[in-house]
């Protein structure tokens, strides 16, 4: 696996690529990689020949007192993961190449409607830094596709209708999420936890699992939400969200829809978890 760090030696190397024919994937992270992001790059394997992973903390998507200093810097560890994994050229930018003039000069892409709520509540201006980098990736590597968790859910949903919306010719895929034995989804910020923490996080999953088999049973939403956000707070956790939503564009769920997404996210102490789960509502 090659690691670039300028545009020049990227660009070239891809030309180069793609000359010969090679349908290029693109996996985007910013790096402190688990299991999570190694099962992108081989998910992008299989739908393409040359997997390019970028490696970058994006500041444009950390708010004031969020973890943008603390979070993890693990390079060489990830490198040793994505050259496992099969990825064959890993980007790692500076924040001076991609913000050359800093972050309050830079042209920024908004995703209106889907970036609202949930996430994008709490997280001001969260998702328009997600969706500038990524704009800024696919055109700095121009890939055939893309790959995104699903653990971020409403963050997929962002790239979906921006890339639509941009006409971009990317095919966005997402892949499941990866877990624990126990539940909890595989996250650089279950690093945070203290051992008792991790003994309840879990909880969330749990949580997200009880609720849907009630919803799937039919059981009334506003009930069912209120006492899985009851179940929460009993097991320490401080919800920032629970909400139920169209699967597609996370809009408001109406009588006819089927096909719903369960999202939440809480801290246990001052770490903040997400998760979701599908959920097959009953036919009216
Ligand atoms: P990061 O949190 O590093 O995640 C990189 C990718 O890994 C995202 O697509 C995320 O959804 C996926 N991922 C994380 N945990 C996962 C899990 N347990 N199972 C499956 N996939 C998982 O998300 C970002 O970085 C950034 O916002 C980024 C898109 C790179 C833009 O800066």
């Amino acid at each position: 696996m090659q690691t670039l760090s300028t545009i020049k030696a990227l660009r070239q190397t891809l030309a180069t690529h793609r000359h010969q024919g090679d349908k290029i994937a693109l996996v985007p992270t910013m790096g402190n990689l688990h299991s999570g992001h190694t099962a992108l790059v081989e998910l992008a394997r299989r739908h393409a020949d040359i997997v390019v992973a970028t490696i970058f903390v994006n500041p444009l998507q950390f708010g004031a007192g969020e973890d943008l200093d603390a979070y993890p810097r693990t390079l060489a560890e990830d490198q040793s993961k994505l050259e496992a994994a099969g990825c064959h050229l890993l980007f790692t930018p500076s924040n001076a190449l991609l913000y050359p003039n800093g972050l309050e000069a830079h042209t920024r892409v908004i995703v209106p409607e889907v970036s609202q709520g949930l996430c994008g509540a709490s997280r001001p201006g969260h998702f328009e830094g997600v969706a500038t980098v990524v704009t800024m990736l696919f055109n700095l590597v121009q890939p055939d596709i893309a790959c995104f968790g699903e653990k971020d859910y409403q963050q997929l949903a962002v790239i979906r209708k921006m890339t639509a919306d941009f006409h971009l010719p990317i095919d966005i895929i997402g892949a499941p999420t990866v877990r624990n034995d126990d539940g909890l989804a595989l996250s650089s910020r279950n690093g945070y936890l203290d051992d008792a923490q991790r003994a309840k996080a879990p909880a969330l999953y749990r949580t997200l699992c009880r609720a849907r088999d009630a919803l799937e049973n039919g059981m009334r939403s506003n009930d069912v939400l209120h006492e899985a956000l009851e179940n929460l707070v009993a097991a320490h956790f401080k919800p920032d969200y629970l909400e139920l939503r169209r699967a597609d564009d996370l809009g408001p769920v109406t009588d006819t829809t089927q096909n719903a997404m369960l999202l939440a996210a809480a801290h246990l102490g001052t770490t903040r978890l997400i998760d979701n789960i599908p959920v097959l509502l009953p036919k009216n």
